[in-house]
């Protein structure tokens, strides 16, 4: 029955199998081989932090330990974890409320579904955003249109058309790229919601939260846009080396979405240690300044030396791509990577556009300046 499925996947070299990994710190075995690991998102080398982790379990209050909620939140499984961390992230966003979720695919699917239901909405996409998002639009049937990546101009010559006809237009973006690692014009963004006061804004910051401003709450809060953004994403998987997502919004929209989000609704919530775990980790985020340094940079020189041998990168931070073209090539570069002792994995279509594989390095503070050499040597 999916055979030939499988076969137009194996021909194009897009056929996905698991790797077997063994982890160890920043490392995993393959087939018994030690790899230095590129292609986690633990961008602050947090999660194989065992005396952060000691630290924690040691201090655990008897109330967190549980290791399932075994029940929606809004049936029996409101631990009263979900809302102390939703306090503590509140009293930084000012005039706002926080919703936690399960995790920012469940947040993302279920929240812009939910708003896709509310009459006259309309949202606006930039091309890149995260699959989360585009499976949001898809399953509320939402109207939506899709802009060139970071392109004002076609944005705004959308809304022009489009203006009239709706009372709600929802932006859709990423303060920092999954897969371009670029940045959001954020300062344009929120110009035109200046302009247009039907706009919204809807920010996506999976991977910028934890790695911008002293608090590390995130490329938006380090710019000064907070007030300016309706709908801020953060996700828990990546810097912040937990699990889960929250929304930062106005209280109408939590209200809204504790009504409407089915995720949210229809799934047993995420285990209170795994809440607990996460709010640690953002009362400790001030302690993580000299490691949100050396990520910065490192990133920079390991762009500069790409620069000195003059491939061209995409890129703006800590997570950076060599573009490579077709799938083939991807898949030989990250074995010449394999090799010699890198676990940096082609990405390929549909994760990023056709004809653009790439080999995506996510850089962590864990890395040292000689392991930034030995990959540019490679290559
Ligand atoms: C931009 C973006 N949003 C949302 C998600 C989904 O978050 P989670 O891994 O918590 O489901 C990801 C994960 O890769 C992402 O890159």
């Amino acid at each position: 029955m999916l055979d030939d499925i499988f076969t137009t996947l194996k021909q194009n070299y897009n056929f996905r199998v698991l790797s077997h990994l063994k982890h160890d710190n920043c490392f995993v075995y393959k087939e018994g081989k030690k790899l230095l690991n590129l292609a986690s998102n633990d961008y602050l080398a947090l999660s194989y932090d065992k005396n952060l982790i000691e630290e924690f379990l040691d201090n655990l209050k008897e109330k967190y330990k549980y290791f399932s909620s075994s029940s929606s939140r809004s049936l029996s499984g409101n631990f009263e974890i979900y809302e102390e961390f939703e306090e503590y992230l509140k009293m930084q966003f000012q005039g706002f409320e926080v919703l936690h979720f399960n995790s920012g695919y469940h947040l993302n699917l279920s929240c812009i579904a939910a708003l896709a239901s509310v009459p006259k909405t309309l949202f606006l996409a930039d091309k890149f955003i995260h699959a989360s998002m585009v499976d949001g639009l898809l399953l509320g049937k939402a109207h939506f249109f899709r802009f060139k990546h970071k392109d004002i101009k076609a944005l705004e010559n959308l809304i022009q058309i489009h203006y009239d006809k709706y009372d709600n237009i929802i932006i859709l973006s990423e303060a920092l790229f999954s897969m371009d690692g670029d940045f959001s014009d954020l300062k344009a963004l929120c110009a035109l919601k200046q302009r247009y006061k039907k706009i919204k804004l809807y920010i996506d910051e999976a991977h910028s939260v934890g790695c911008f401003n002293d608090n590390g709450l995130g490329l938006v809060k380090h710019l000064g846009f907070d007030k300016e953004i309706d709908f801020l994403v953060f996700t828990f998987g990546k810097a912040v080396a937990s699990m889960g997502a929250c929304i930062i919004t106005h209280k109408e929209f939590k209200d809204f979405f504790i009504n409407k989000a089915r995720a949210f609704i229809y799934s047993t919530a995420l285990a209170p240690i795994n809440v607990a775990f996460t709010l640690f980790i953002f009362k400790k985020m001030k302690e993580f300044k000299e490691k949100r340094e050396n990520l910065h940079n490192l990133a920079f020189l390991f762009k500069e030396k790409f620069a000195q041998k003059k491939y061209e990168i995409l890129g703006d931070a800590y997570i950076i791509s060599l573009v490579l073209g077709d799938n083939l090539k991807a898949l030989n570069i990250a074995q010449i990577l394999e090799n010699q002792g890198f676990f940096a994995p082609a990405i390929k279509e549909p994760t990023v556009p056709k004809n653009t594989a790439r080999i995506r390095f996510s850089l962590h503070a864990g890395l040292r300046l000689d392991d930034i050499e030995r990959i540019i040597n490679i290559l």
